[in-house]
């Protein structure tokens, strides 16, 4: 048993037998003494109420609709994707040697999110620590980050966060629950799984949560505003008891700014403290990929994930085949017709770019989005969808974008009078016939290089 290992089990010790404040010392600070004493106290049911400046965060990242997704460390530089070290076999001591040969020599903030701003991207998530443990910031709970333990010395994250700031680019973070590197992790489902790694289930969880809520202090504390935290890694110990203590980690992230909106990727039913709903690569109600959505569709924000490459989040050599800018804007629109923000997610290169291919159709969405964003951004779910396409709301403005066009013609069955309709991008009337239980359109004639037709109806209640 290692040093550190006996160490930890005294505290769990001492923690049994002393009062909660006795071991809320041991962790730095007021508002993590606090969480401490109630996470030794916890049990109690809770109801968690936003404050007003949350509840106006929401709002204001429902109107984003668009977002990007970076996935990157040093496991980008085998090219095989983010959970390299385990779905490869890499011996663990190898795989952290890694850490030492990282130089993104050609990483560059402004570049990233001059990128993200031509995509039409209002904000990015950004890992902060994936599942391998590594921190892509300065943190002093561990060495085992980018500025500590590789050549590259420079806070990426800070970096990121400058540039967002003086953009007014939203800046979201991404953080792992699991982490494969640490011994005061108690290991779950993983470390079954996958023999390179170590298997330590037996020790206690309080240093290893209070190492994660030290950590989420610095991110709350030292990057200025965070828009939301996306926690992921519940997978991990899904098949057995563990209690993760969520709800005193929650409170503390909106202790410390209460805008901060919070999701956590858990497939499930939305638990307290959550602030929107994740959706991995689905729509909010669909289940392609599998993970599906248990507890349903909630009336919170929503947001769905996708990778611009399939089968990989993290830089992946091998799958460089990038969708279209064509499929981007039907998968954007789709999704926006759910009422839901799409995050896109890109993988940057061991050197810190962003792959060519991944910028071009990234550039092709924003082409798009000057010209269509109005149908995109601060619009609420359609009133309908099909397989012709979706649409989307703004007032008393209907946006039907069609992707599949089902003919000359296209019944709606809206709940609703239209008085007008006509072309989005020119204004051309369209003519259409009201039913009892809907509309009939009449279509145009599809314009050469569009993909996707875009109407505007003028609705009326009934
Ligand atoms: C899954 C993957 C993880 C990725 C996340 C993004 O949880 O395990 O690697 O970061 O999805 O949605």
């Amino acid at each position: 048993m290692t040093i550190n290992r006996i160490l930890s089990r005294c505290m769990v010790a001492a923690a049994t037998l002393l009062p909660a404040t006795a071991l809320a010392q041991n962790v730095e600070g007021n508002l993590q003494s606090e969480f401490a004493k109630k996470a030794i106290d916890s049990g109690a049911p809770r109801v968690y109420v936003p404050t007003q400046e949350n509840l106006d965060a929401r709002k204001e990242f429902e109107k984003k609709r668009f977002g990007i997704f970076i996935h990157w460390g040093f496991y980008s530089m085998p090219g095989q994707g983010e959970w390299v070290l385990t779905r490869s076999n890499v011996p663990f001591d190898e795989y952290v040697e890694l850490a030492s040969g990282f130089y993104p020599s050609k990483f560059d903030a402004k570049e990233w999110i001059d990128l993200f701003k031509e995509a039409g991207a209002k904000y990015m998530v950004f890992t902060t620590r994936h599942h391998d443990g590594f921190s892509m910031f300065d943190t002093k709970y561990t060495d085992y980050d980018i500025v500590d333990a590789t050549p590259f010395k420079r806070d990426v994250l800070k970096e990121l966060a400058d540039e967002c700031h003086k953009q007014d680019f939203g800046l979201n973070l991404y953080y792992s629950h699991v982490d494969w590197y640490r011994d005061d992790y108690p290991t779950g489902w993983s470390a079954n799984e996958y023999p390179n790694l170590k298997k330590h289930d037996d020790v206690p969880y309080e240093p290893y949560y209070n190492f994660m809520n030290n950590q989420l202090t610095e991110l709350l504390t030292n990057y200025g505003k965070i828009g939301g935290i996306w926690f992921d890694g519940v997978f991990d110990h899904r098949r057995d008891s563990m209690d993760w203590h969520f709800p005193e980690q929650f409170d503390l992230v909106h202790k410390l700014q209460p805008a901060c909106l919070i999701a956590n990727n858990h497939h499930r039913q939305i638990q307290y403290g959550e602030d929107f709903q994740i959706f991995e690569r689905d729509l909010p109600g669909e289940n392609k990929s599998g993970f599906g959505t248990a507890g349903g569709v909630s009336e919170l924000p929503l947001e769905t994930c996708q990778q611009i490459v399939n089968g990989s989040w993290g830089y992946h050599v091998n799958k460089m085949n990038c969708k279209s800018p064509a499929e981007l804007i039907g998968t954007l629109v789709a999704t926006a017709g759910k009422g839901a923000n799409l995050l896109l997610n890109i993988g940057p290169r061991p050197n810190g770019s962003i792959p060519g291919p991944a910028a071009e159709s990234l550039r092709g969405l924003g082409k798009w989005l000057d010209k269509y964003g109005e149908t995109i951004y601060e619009t609420e779910k359609g009133d309908v969808s099909g397989s012709w396409g979706s649409s989307t709301r703004k007032g008393d403005r209907l946006f039907v974008h069609i992707t599949r066009r089902p003919g000359d013609e296209l019944y709606l069955p809206i709940n609703c009078k239209v008085k007008s309709a006509k072309m989005f991008i020119d204004g051309t009337p369209v003519k259409f016939d009201q039913w009892k239980h809907g509309v009939q359109l009449q279509l145009p004639e599809a314009t050469e290089g569009e993909p996707v037709m875009v109407l505007e109806l003028l609705t009326a209640d009934r």
